[in-house]
């Protein structure tokens, strides 16, 4: 199964050209800073009797195979993307390690899922960046079968995970051609508005929602931070074609403007995010 249905829209663009390229080559470092959050997720499947589990907007496939890691031969779990880099990734490190985990490359937005084939929903940051958020909710909940449960982590706003801008307010008087986060455009922190996102489901027909915050420590090798500060987010993704006289006075500007989260050879912030939850009704 591969994709169907692709809109060209801006975010697929972007996960399969420059962000998609970073997240790959940051792949280890992502997945050790958000370890907190597959875990939590990997919880949430502990706890249910889901068998077919879904793994909305997977990435690199982290979440995806400890989904599949814990079900083992009793389920399986399937991870969808858009991103095609990201999606090879994922599928090279089951067939690496072993594990039955599948991956399809799909727009989850408009992906023609088996009506009713799966019985639990997760994502990680992967649900932030459909153009039509209530479209992609409602295409997720006909994949559901009746009860289903929905579980999926977004962030909280921007000013409340300064960590996430550090980079961009530090850079900005560097970078004219930075561009301003749009809220409720989609991105990172298109479900900031927790009443828009309560609507979101409400509109495309899910029930029982539960939309917690959940503020998760974090922690990066210091080590680390130079790749994370140069190849991710807006900043990242400018850099990623800039000339060296740019780019070594932006990362000069904005390590140091990391410095209040190094400690030592840690970095650490708190994650302000939403655990999102929901049940697929009787239809
Ligand atoms: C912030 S990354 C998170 C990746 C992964 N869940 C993780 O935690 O490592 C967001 C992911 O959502 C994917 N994505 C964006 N729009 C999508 C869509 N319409 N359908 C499926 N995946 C999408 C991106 O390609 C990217 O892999």
């Amino acid at each position: 199964m591969d994709i169907t249905q692709q809109k060209d829209n801006e975010q697929t663009t972007l996960w399969n050209g420059g962000a998609g390229r970073a997240w790959v080559d940051a792949q280890e470092s992502l997945d050790q800073l958000f370890k907190p959050f597959e875990d939590r997720l990997v919880d949430v499947v502990r706890a249910g009797a889901a068998r077919r589990v879904l793994d909305v907007g997977c990435g690199t496939g982290a979440t995806t195979l400890a989904v599949a890691r814990l079900l083992g031969a009793q389920g399986q779990c399937v991870g969808a993307d858009v991103s095609g880099p990201m999606i090879a990734v994922a599928r090279a490190r089951a067939q690496q390690e072993g594990t039955p985990a599948s991956f399809i490359r799909a727009d989850a937005q408009r992906h023609a899922f088996e009506p009713a084939s799966f019985d639990m929903i997760i994502s990680r940051f992967g649900v932030m960046f459909f153009d039509s958020p209530v479209q992609a909710f409602a295409n997720l909940r006909h994949a559901a079968r009746e009860g289903a449960v929905l579980r999926v982590i977004a962030w909280r706003s921007a000013a409340e995970n300064p960590f996430m801008t550090t980079a961009e307010r530090a850079a900005a008087p560097l970078l004219p051609n930075l561009p301003a986060r749009q809220p409720g455009a989609p991105g990172q922190f298109s479900f900031a508005d927790r009443t828009r996102v309560l609507s979101i489901l409400e509109e495309s027909g899910w029930a029982e929602i539960d939309i917690r915050p959940i503020d998760v420590a974090c922690t990066l090798p210091e080590k680390a931070l130079h790749g994370y500060l140069t190849r991710l987010g807006p900043v990242g993704l400018i850099l990623q074609d800039a000339d060296e006289r740019t780019r070594a006075q932006v990362t000069e500007t904005v390590r140091a403007a990391f410095e209040p989260y190094v400690h030592g050879s840690e970095v650490r912030f708190t994650a302000a995010c939403w655990m999102i939850g929901a049940q697929a009704p009787a239809v």
